[in-house]
């Protein structure tokens, strides 16, 4: 087909033409909802022709009746794009969704489902015996645990943490501190089973983080995966720094030990003591990039009603049942990937774990074939820059473009789909490799650079939705609106919160201009830090509104814009204030870039910055600007530094930064920022203390070399 389109002028404009004609019919179907024809009628036509006229038209009909064979279909948007949420009255200028009861706020979807003990019922109600939890070894196909027998092992766990000592009821908390694997899931539901709460413990946190952790939730029993991580906690013990804690369980030794005393005891407790809908369900720690980690307190019902509002947003267009398959690599440690494996459970799904290694990552989606893909924005980026650093010719290049551009006038009237003619030629490749079923991409955390999101919507052929949130709303407060695939914005609010601006006068955000930082209220909205009522006090206002320190934007079509962060402003010598993460954001769309961190502070007069450059994308762009050489090589070339000083004013200048917003100097830096080298958090956020310590000498060399 390629070699076709190649040498054949004529079709290449054929296929122009016809894919323009689609569009325009596309666009007359959404506007007037005029019906194509269907094939039937078509054919009916062609028959009453007498046979000479059909001998001229053969060349057509074949044109035609291929293209109403493969005919897309727009997804039909739940409400108008054009109008995607509403103010409410009284509420301060806030705005909801436009799904749901206008009246009040989503607490739950199903009747049946209101805690999350209650959502792997439903799942094991509707699946019975099916596979539940998977995981592989190397080089192995993947091995199923059954709904049955997840329930069957939480029980027995549970009921083995009593006769150790726990108590059944919400004032428990039982550290999980593991890699995601089935007993993460079945660890969480003995805790659910029995009223306990969750409080996930991660590596990334660091040693003293975690003895914080494990003091202040009083946990007194760790579920562990690994030897290495109970030494972690047992030295802390030794040296009588966590007193409490006085269980370590591991996962290995789960069935022999424990679930074997809890399986002789299940009689006994009748079977769980399970959890009301106001009880706690977890204390997630996020570490900020200050101070002592903050435990956010989730009830059940706030992640019911996270739960329900992103069902209710997709319930026309995704029906998650039982062929769906979850793809776990994300940490567990997060409400975002949680929220959505439990989607997949409740609706009788199955969850397979990777092998623990994200470079077998790959290898891992082909063997499961997943459906639901949740991701974070850097794994897009690097899809992105594979795909493009394999078309390795100028040509290739050109031809891949083109290709995104065609599909992509067609995600922009609201098709999606995996069967069009540029998806035989060109994606199907990239399509089987993340194992040729995907139906839904979900990606959260940070921003998604809109070009990776456009180019990826249009050669993945999947459903692709941002969620924009923090764990203190549980995990998103807005999501794309089915049928809106364009980028620039985090979509609407979802059912279950309302969303309101407020003024940061210091920083020149006007609500009644539409910018402010992002208040968030609503059934999702925690309980609080635990045991911190003041850093609580600072983030969650008496009317129940929680303060994210985002600054957004209402667009005219009713979706947010993020555009900037309330803190890390700070002013020049001269008295300019200034917004370092507005500034990022803007450079961080220049091609070369894959990170960067913007320094300035009051006593100077003038920003400098550090540069990552990106190791795929790099050398390839340094070439067309006649700038050769190895990464490494090019990191230290002072032509390819200009060449990007020069991308990133230009960039800077087309979005209206004022002069002194503008970067004097970099550093190329060829080593990226990262949670292991404690620049980054776990969530992804630059760690701006540390990175400014880190590059400190750096810093003072570029200030040095401007004022020469
Ligand atoms: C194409 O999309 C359909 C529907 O979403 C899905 O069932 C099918 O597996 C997809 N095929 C590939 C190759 O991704
Ligand atoms: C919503 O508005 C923004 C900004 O005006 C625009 O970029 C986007 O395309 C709009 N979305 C739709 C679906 O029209």
């Amino acid at each position: 087909m390629l070699a076709f389109v190649l040498v054949s002028g004529s079709l290449w404009i054929l296929l122009e033409l016809s894919s323009t004609l689609m569009e325009k019919m596309q666009a007359q179907e959404m506007i007037s909802g005029l019906r194509i024809p269907e094939m039937d009628d078509i054919s009916q036509f062609f028959l009453s022709l007498p046979t000479s006229t059909l001998v001229g038209i053969g060349a057509l009909t074949a044109v035609l009746t291929y293209w109403l064979a493969t005919r897309p279909r727009p997804i039909k948007p739940p409400c108008s794009l054009q109008h995607q949420s509403e103010e409410v009255p009284h509420e301060g200028g806030g705005r909801r969704s436009m799904m749901g009861d206008r009246t009040k706020l989503l607490t739950h979807y199903h009747d049946d489902a209101t805690t999350m003990y209650e959502v792997f019922q439903r799942g094991l109600r509707i699946s019975g015996d099916g596979p539940c939890l998977g995981s592989r070894l190397p080089n192995q196909p993947y091995k199923w645990i059954s709904y049955k027998e997840v329930m069957a092992r939480a029980e027995h766990l549970g009921s083995g943490l009593l006769h150790q000592g726990c108590k059944p009821n919400p004032n428990q908390f039982i550290g999980v501190f593991a890699q995601n694997r089935p007993e993460w899931i079945i660890s969480e539901l003995a805790c659910y089973t029995y009223s306990m709460v969750v409080v996930p413990l991660y590596d990334t946190l660091g040693p003293d983080a975690i003895r914080f952790i494990i003091n202040t939730a009083d946990i007194s029993t760790v579920i562990c995966d690994k030897v290495e991580k109970a030494q972690v906690l047992l030295e802390n013990v030794e040296r009588k720094e966590t007193p409490g804690l006085k269980r370590i369980i591991l996962m290995d030794a789960f069935d022999s030990a424990l679930e074997e005393r809890g399986r002789s005891y299940v009689g006994e407790d009748k079977m769980g003591l399970p959890p009301a809908p106001d009880d706690l369900s977890i204390v997630c720690f996020t570490s900020g990039t200050t101070g002592n980690p903050k435990g956010v307190m989730l009830s059940h019902g706030n992640v019911i009603a996270d739960f329900a509002g992103f069902l209710k947003v997709t319930d026309k267009v995704i029906f998650p049942n039982q062929d769906d398959c979850l793809i776990s690599f994300l940490p567990l440690a997060h409400m975002f990937e949680r929220l959505i494996e439990a989607v997949v459970y409740c609706h009788g799904g199955r969850i397979g774990f990777y092998q623990g290694d994200i470079r077998l990552l790959p290898d891992d989606m082909k063997a499961l074939r997943p459906t639901i893909f949740p991701v974070v924005p850097r794994l897009l980026n690097r899809m992105y820059d594979k795909i493009f650093s394999q078309a390795n010719s100028q040509w290739k290049r050109w031809l891949l473009n083109f290709a995104a551009k065609r599909k992509g006038a067609e995600v922009s009237c609201g098709v999606i789909r995996n069967d069009s003619i540029w998806d035989k030629i060109f994606f199907s490749r990239i399509q089987n490799s993340l194992g040729g079923r995907l139906r839904m991409i979900i990606t959260g955390a940070a921003p998604t650079s809109p070009s990776v999101l456009g180019f990826l919507r249009a050669a993945l052929g999947c459903q692709v939705y941002e969620a924009y949130g923090q764990t203190e709303c549980t995990a998103g407060c807005t999501y794309t609106t089915p049928g809106d695939w364009t980028t620039g914005h985090v979509g609407a609010p979802l059912p279950c919160n309302l969303i309101k601006l407020v003024d940061v006068p210091e920083k020149n955000y006007f609500a009644s201009k539409g910018e402010g930082e992002v208040c968030v209220k609503g059934p999702n909205v925690f309980k609080g830090y635990l045991k911190d009522p003041e850093r609580t006090a600072e983030t969650l206002d008496p009317d129940g509104w929680l303060h994210t320190g985002d600054i957004g934007k209402w667009l005219p079509n009713g979706t947010l814009k993020i555009i900037d962060r309330k803190k890390h402003i700070f002013k020049l010598a001269q008295g300019e204030y200034i917004s370092p993460e507005k500034i990022e954001n803007i450079y961080i769309r220049s091609e070369p870039v894959a990170q960067l961190y913007v320094h300035g502070d009051s006593l100077q007069s003038c920003l400098v910055g550090i540069v990552v450059p990106d190791p795929e994308v790099m050398p390839e762009w340094a070439k067309k600007k006649g700038i050769l050489g190895t990464y490494k090589d090019l990191c230290k070339n002072t032509e390819l530094k200009k060449a990007i000083i020069d991308d990133l004013v230009r960039l800077g200048k087309a979005s209206g930064l004022h002069s002194f917003e503008q970067v004097k100097n970099i550093y190329i830096h060829s080593e990226m920022f990262s949670i292991e080298n404690g620049l980054l958090t776990p969530t992804l956020k630059a760690k701006r203390p540390e990175l400014k310590e880190y590059f400190k000498d750096k810093i003072e060399q570029l200030y040095s070399s401007i004022s020469m």
